[in-house]
């Protein structure tokens, strides 16, 4: 299969630039489309063969469920059953938006695309490009993340071409992401909320709208054996470079996640870099993840990479995917990076890297 590649022009968008994209899309075609978290892998949610070949394309486990997307709110109605107060509450103060709710499913969702649950997770972007596609389809678009299953989302178009070239129709070029990690997921099927994915729409944010917030023990760690994660895509490991990747941080950080947000201790960079050089010593190539304050700290002949001023968790969100994928392209055998505290953004970009490590944390 040929894929096409479309530029979208942003500042002129016009419906003509994405008609194509929404034929394919509602004749049981794939698209990948860019969205302000990463960029999806879209398909008609309500088609049980689309869904079917987005899970062939990705080579995803076809009991990992897929996101349903929807350009307006009646069209919630339609996908599912029974829509709770928090659901609603949540719905007025974050769509369109970075959150994806889920909500026990209506007889419309196909099982292919929930992933045989009962219950179906559904987002309205706000990207104007994913919403605007959306409606022209007029059908809902289910897509997951448009990397190859277990390698990290993608951000940029270039990204989803290198996984996605020949498996799919078409890829919509709409720039660089906003936000860089993928969205928050809250489940709200049960009678308290739960926080299944932290993203942008943060658990201080989704406390602030509706109160008491649960947060699945998934978030943190890895489930015990013979537990099962709510989002069942927690339990893959995911986001992950080819590299094995190691998360060292100061020892203190254990219960208190605020300690550190401004600096990285002398510690840490002296154990990134004592690691680095015994590597390299064995003739290996290290990835170094670091922040701006410290860059300058680690030695030069390792590829070091800062994802941002440490203030600054948006940037370092946005950058962190990109950079697991340039060590993958380096050939990196082995990154060694700073963590991160886990409040606000920080949760989610904590998640993801504690997820792309394999919950390998160094504590020095
Ligand atoms: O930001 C995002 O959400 C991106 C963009 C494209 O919208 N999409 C995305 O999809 O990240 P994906 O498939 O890579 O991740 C979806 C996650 C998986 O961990 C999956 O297990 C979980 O959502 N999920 C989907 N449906 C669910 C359900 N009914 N119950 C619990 N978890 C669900
Ligand atoms: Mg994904």
């Amino acid at each position: 299969m040929k894929t096409k590649v479309v530029k979208i022009d942003r500042a002129r968008m016009r419906d003509s630039q994405l008609s194509e994209a929404a034929r394919i899309l509602r004749e049981g075609g794939l698209v990948a489309f860019p969205t302000e978290t990463v960029y999806g892998l879209g398909a008609n949610a309500l088609d049980q063969e689309a869904a079917k070949k987005i899970y062939a394309a990705k080579g995803r486990p076809s009991d990992n469920p897929l996101i349903a997307h929807i350009a307006r709110e009646p069209e919630l109605e339609t996908l599912v059953q029974g829509i709770s107060k928090a659901g609603r509450t949540l719905m007025e103060a974050y769509w369109p938006g970075p959150l994806t709710m889920v909500f026990p499913k209506s007889g419309a969702v196909p099982y292919e695309t929930t992933g045989g649950l009962d219950t179906v997770a559904v987002r309205m972007p706000g990207d104007p490009v994913a919403r605007r596609l959306i409606e022209l389809a007029g059908v809902p678009v289910a897509a997951p993340s448009a990397n190859t299953s277990g390698r990290p989302s993608p951000t940029t178009a270039d990204h989803v071409f290198q996984d996605m070239d020949g498996r799919i129709e078409m890829i919509l070029d709409g720039g660089e992401v906003g936000i860089g990690v993928e969205s928050t997921i809250v489940d709200l099927t049960g009678p308290v909320p739960v926080l299944l994915r932290p993203g942008a729409v943060t658990l201080e944010m989704l406390c602030a709208a509706v109160g008491e917030v649960a947060v699945d023990p998934a978030v943190a760690r890895p489930a015990a054996a013979g537990q099962k994660p709510k989002a069942p895509g927690m339990k893959y490991r995911h986001y992950a470079p080819r590299a094995e990747l190691t998360l060292v941080e100061e020892s203190e950080w254990e219960g208190q996640p605020g300690l550190s947000q401004k600096a990285v201790s002398p510690r840490v960079v002296e154990a990134i870099t004592r690691r680095a050089l015994e590597k390299m010593a064995r003739g290996h190539k290290v990835g170094i993840i670091c922040t701006e304050e410290t860059r300058q700290r680690y030695p030069a002949e390792a590829e070091v990479r800062s994802l941002g001023r440490r203030g600054d968790e948006e940037a370092i969100a946005r950058n962190l995917f990109a950079v697991l994928r340039e060590f993958d392209n380096l050939e990196v055998e082995a990154i060694f990076s700073e963590s991160f505290s886990g409040e606000r953004l920080g949760l989610a970009i904590r998640n993801r890297l504690t997820k792309a490590a394999g919950y390998h944390i160094l504590r020095v």
